[in-house]
């Protein structure tokens, strides 16, 4: 039968997977992303996560496992949007937006994970090993609020911006192509005011 370490263990080899795809997709991210701000913090995010991975070894080694990966399918999934959508909105003024919607989707999943980790460490008696994952669970949290504020400051204003003034030219348009109506009838009816006084 299963045990909570099993559980723990397959966990920890699930997020140590997880970690290594971000190490590959995180300079990815960066290089799409547009302005200063944005890449900057995926490629702080980044350093973080080759902290991660050795604190994650550093888990297997308080339980004397070696480490393992097995494939994160939510990571993957995660990862394979975040590069559609890097596609479809490149050039586009909501590509941050976008972009920093699909990081946080993976910062949400580790968040999870890593709560759940520290928690079944700590019930498992393996205190050394909770230290490690809650210091790793601290910089998820703070690479998220970061995003947030970044999303908040500048990427989601850019991106309505943008809608606005798209808005505002369609606005335009129709009126102008309103007033071109309503000039029309009044040509139209001074033609037939000079053809019936002949
Ligand atoms: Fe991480």
């Amino acid at each position: 039968m299963k045990t909570l370490k099993d559980l723990f263990l397959d966990e920890v080899a699930d997020i140590y997977d997880a970690e290594h795809r971000l190490l590959k997709a995180l300079p990815k991210m960066a290089k799409a992303a547009t302005g200063k701000k944005l890449p900057k913090a995926l490629l702080a995010h980044l350093k973080q996560t080759e902290g991660h991975v050795l604190k994650l070894e550093y888990v297997f080694q308080c339980f004397d496992q070696p480490a393992k990966r097995t494939t994160c399918q939510a990571t993957v999934g995660l990862l394979t949007e975040g590069d559609e959508l890097a596609l479809e909105y490149k050039g586009s003024p909501a590509l941050n937006a976008a972009l920093i919607a699909a990081a946080q989707k993976v910062e949400h999943h580790e968040i999870a994970t890593y709560g759940c980790l520290r928690e079944w460490a700590d019930l498992l008696g393996n205190h050394e090993a909770a230290g490690r994952l809650q210091a790793i669970l601290d910089e998820e949290k703070a690479a998220n609020e970061t995003l947030t504020e970044l999303a908040k400051d500048a990427a989601n204003n850019e991106a309505l911006d943008q809608q606005v003034a798209k808005a505002s030219i369609k606005v335009m348009g129709k009126s102008q192509a309103a007033s071109r109506r309503a000039i029309q009838p009044a040509k139209a009816t001074r033609k037939r005011a000079r053809v019936s006084a002949m």
